[in-house]
């Protein structure tokens, strides 16, 4: 009886690795012939140019494709974005960041991006390759740091004797990396955590620091799944809004009523 139970403890471990695996190697890329069913019911009964006008969005003037392919996180015309949800990008896109200081967790296309917009960047990576890669790119005001370990590399934002505006949490150990962001974010800037979703615990963490939190949640670039970008804002915060720009996908026009009360 021993032995079955030990049996089945061991065939129960063998399937919970192998869903794993299978959830990481074909969902939710791949579509069960059911959902294509659906689909091509869809495109039957509707023409199919909605179909392709909502995959052209996300694959074409998002530049998912682009990105999925390159395997970076670009936009469609290749330059560099977070890799954010598309809907936190947008978020961030219309503040002003020309006079923000921003750390970033997790060195990469964000830090180009923010480099590009903002006053002064210093991120810090684990990975030696990653870190020489995005250095290589790094325009005057971006600093890009190598910490391989865990405590140095939490503890980097302290070594820099400041506060920032915006701390952006999205590289390794993001629980322990949370406590030093806390540590030292400004009165008034903002906290990112990107896969909020995926770090319930670190969300919380924030929240009990009375940071208010703001779920951005869809698809973004490289991945074919949705997740969460969480911005987590002082109750001081002070990000001024740039005048509303460009929607991806929009109609792009003002309403003649908006001009009157
Ligand atoms: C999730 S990424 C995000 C980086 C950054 N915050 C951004 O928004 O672009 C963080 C980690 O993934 C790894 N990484 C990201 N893109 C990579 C790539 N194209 N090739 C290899 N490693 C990559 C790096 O080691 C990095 O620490």
């Amino acid at each position: 009886m021993a032995r079955m139970s030990g049996l089945q403890a061991l065939v129960r471990r063998v399937a919970r690795k192998w869903s794993g695996l299978k959830r990481k190697l074909f969902y939710p890329r791949d579509l069960h012939p059911g959902q294509i069913t659906e689909l091509l019911e869809h495109a039957r009964q509707s023409g199919p140019s909605h179909l392709l006008h909502v995959i052209h969005l996300i694959e074409t003037m998002h530049g998912h494709r682009r990105s999925a392919q390159a395997k970076q996180s670009i936009a469609a015309d290749g330059a560099p974005l977070p890799w954010f949800t598309y809907p936190a990008i947008a978020y961030l896109n219309q503040i002003d960041l020309r006079d923000k200081t921003v750390f970033e967790f997790g060195a990469g296309q964000g830090s180009l991006y923010f480099a590009r917009r903002a006053k002064h960047v210093v991120a810090v990576d684990n990975d030696s390759s990653w870190q020489k890669e995005i250095a290589s790119q790094a325009p005057h005001n971006l600093q890009v740091m190598l910490r391989t370990e865990e405590k140095a590399h939490v503890q980097s934002l302290a070594e820099t004797g400041q506060t920032w505006d915006i701390i952006v949490i999205d590289g390794r150990w993001r629980r322990r990396c949370a406590d030093a962001a806390l540590a030292a974010l400004s009165h008034s800037g903002m906290i990112v955590l990107d896969n909020a979703d995926w770090y319930p615990k670190t969300a919380q963490a924030l929240r009990a620091a009375d940071l208010l939190q703001i779920d951005f949640t869809g698809l973004g670039p490289v991945n074919y799944y949705q997740w969460t970008t969480s911005f987590f804002l002082r109750r001081a915060a002070q990000f001024n809004r740039l005048e509303p720009g460009h929607v991806i996908g929009g109609m792009n026009e003002t309403r003649t009523d908006d001009s009157q009360h």
